[in-house]
């Protein structure tokens, strides 16, 4: 084995063209054994495709790869796994139709006698899970029916099921909810106390300064700056190398102007082990925000106003009409918009161009936007991607060869085309560097200003009650606490949502 803090990863002047594009323009990095090695870059910067040269999906142009002193060069993801590289991609790479533990020893199922030893899969599986803190997880269940969080364990668990010396994390805290994140944390400690190197890609600094140990910075797909200290280096410092300027990392003024009319009203909305008796309402020109766990019921609640499915009592009204249960269609017609979770998925046709998924006006693809003429298209596409400083900006790419937090502006952004008088935004920002973030902020409040009315789930706190006007904290499938955000701090929210904290004084309304 490695020596601790012996250099195992070396990458020298590493280049990587996609036509029209030059996503590495010549990387330099140096990971050391037992370290946690951050890799921070705006979005667009280069950072999956470099992980990607290394796990062997893509093969570098020039420059050159060392692991463990010798030149590296995988064929195929298999080889880079063989060598001892695992990579938890940012959108996650499971088969939807294998069961957990197929999709844990995918590609190098234990055999006997050329049959794959299900029960020792099975085993190993639970195992693993168990040490990944979710033991809960049946190894037998299908991954289709498993939520963000949960398959993102099993991707985690499948990075466990080979030996690696080195396992690479591609925003892996995006989908976890904040215990799940120190969760996380617990086990990347485990993994380099044995001396495993670890890459770590996030978009949230406190999570650098907590487990990262170096940063190199990627702008553009150069390195401009290399193994600097993870908690000391100052944010000014870690940012401007990322962006050539500073950004203040801010929300926008609350606005004070009388909020409208009432535009949602949902009462008693109910479905059996997601949520219980939730009743809201949403105003126009108001932002109101849902705060709670992954897995409190949060994503499914919006789901269920948003009619993709369905609920099994309670009512969804929009401007006093109630709503037809179970119809998107119906949502969509009486001016609900949404913006999903998962967005690769759910979200967007992948292979299209960006702009055609701009004015694509709902998930389910059987609308577009009213337009007739392609190049009026184009031109409110182009709009848009102006607002959202998309990139590259030229939108007749197809939208699968943006990178991630780009590909979650045009989520966001196809609903500033108007036309939409309450949208649905389930963790809006996830994945979108700091700066952008900033402007997808501007954004939201703009279409409050605009009377629009909001309706936001995050993960992040701080999100919450930045950008709400008004709170509600959701745990175990429960509304129990309603409140202005000025009159809540994110202790009382974290505890809110911790289950078991505040148990006792339940507040219910
Ligand atoms: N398959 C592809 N074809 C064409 N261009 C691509 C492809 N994959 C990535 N790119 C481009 O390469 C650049 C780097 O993208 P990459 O996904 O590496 O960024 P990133 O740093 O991971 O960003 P994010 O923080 O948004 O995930 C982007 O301009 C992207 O559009
Ligand atoms: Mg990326």
């Amino acid at each position: 084995m490695t020596e601790m803090g012996e250099v195992v990863l070396e990458l020298t002047d590493v280049v990587k063209t996609f036509p029209g594009v030059r996503a590495l323009d010549g990387v330099q990095l140096e990971v050391r054994a037992g370290e946690v090695h951050c890799l921070l870059g705006q979005n667009g910067a280069g950072k999956s495709t470099l992980i990607k040269v290394l796990s062997g999906a893509h093969r570098p142009d020039e420059g050159r790869i060392q692991w463990l002193g010798e030149d590296f060069a995988p064929a195929n993801p298999q080889a880079a796994m063989k060598a001892g590289i695992a990579t938890i991609y940012q959108e996650l790479d499971l088969v939807d139709d294998l069961s957990v533990a197929e999709n844990a020893f995918l590609g190098h199922e234990p055999r006997r006698f050329g049959f794959i030893r299900r029960g020792h899969m099975a085993r190993r599986t639970r195992e693993i899970l168990g040490g990944l803190g979710h033991g809960e997880i049946p190894p037998r269940r299908l991954v289709r029916s498993l939520p963000a969080a949960g398959k993102q364990v099993v991707s985690m668990a499948r990075a466990l099921s080979h030996d690696a010396r080195l396992i690479i994390m591609d925003e892996p805290s995006a989908v976890l909810a904040h215990d799940e994140v120190g969760n996380l944390f617990r086990i990347i400690r485990e993994l380099t106390g044995k001396g495993i190197a670890v890459i770590y890609i996030s978009h949230r600094l406190e999570e650098i300064r907590e487990i990262g140990d170096r940063v190199t910075v990627l702008k553009d797909g150069r390195t401009t700056a290399a193994n600097l200290p993870a908690r000391t280096t100052p944010t000014r410092d870690l940012v401007s190398r990322m962006t050539g300027r500073t950004i203040e990392y801010v929300f926008p003024e609350p606005s004070t102007k009388d909020r409208g009319e009432q535009l949602l009203r949902v009462e008693g909305l109910t479905r059996a082990n997601e949520f219980a008796d939730v009743s809201l309402t949403v105003h126009s020109g108001e932002i109101v925000g849902i705060a709670g766990l992954v897995g409190s019921g949060r994503s499914e609640l919006l789901e269920t106003i948003f009619g993709a499915r369905q609920a099994e009592s309670g009512t969804v009204r929009m401007g006093g009409r109630a709503l037809r249960p179970g119809s998107v269609r119906a949502a969509v017609r009486a001016g609900l918009g949404m913006a999903p979770e998962e967005r690769k998925s759910q979200a967007l046709l992948l292979g299209e161009p960006i702009y055609r998924n701009i004015t694509l006006a709902t998930f389910t693809g059987y609308a577009r936007g009213g337009f007739t003429n392609a190049g009026r298209e184009v031109a409110e596409a182009n709009r848009i991607a102006d607002t959202l400083d998309l990139r590259p900006r030229d939108v007749r790419r197809p939208v699968r060869t943006l990178s991630g937090g780009n590909q979650q502006k045009v989520v966001v952004g196809r609903w500033l085309l108007g036309g939409t008088k309450l949208l649905l935004l389930d963790e809006p920002t996830r994945g979108v560097d700091v700066g952008a973030r900033a402007e997808l902020y501007q954004v939201i409040h703009d279409l409050a200003a605009r009377g629009v009315g909001v309706l936001l789930v995050s993960s992040e706190v701080p999100e919450v009650l930045g950008l709400a006007d008004r709170v509600l904290v959701m745990r175990e499938g429960r509304v129990v606490r309603e409140a202005p955000a000025g009159e809540l701090d994110e202790d009382t929210v974290l505890d809110l949502v911790m289950a078991g904290s505040l148990q006792a004084e339940e507040v219910t309304l």
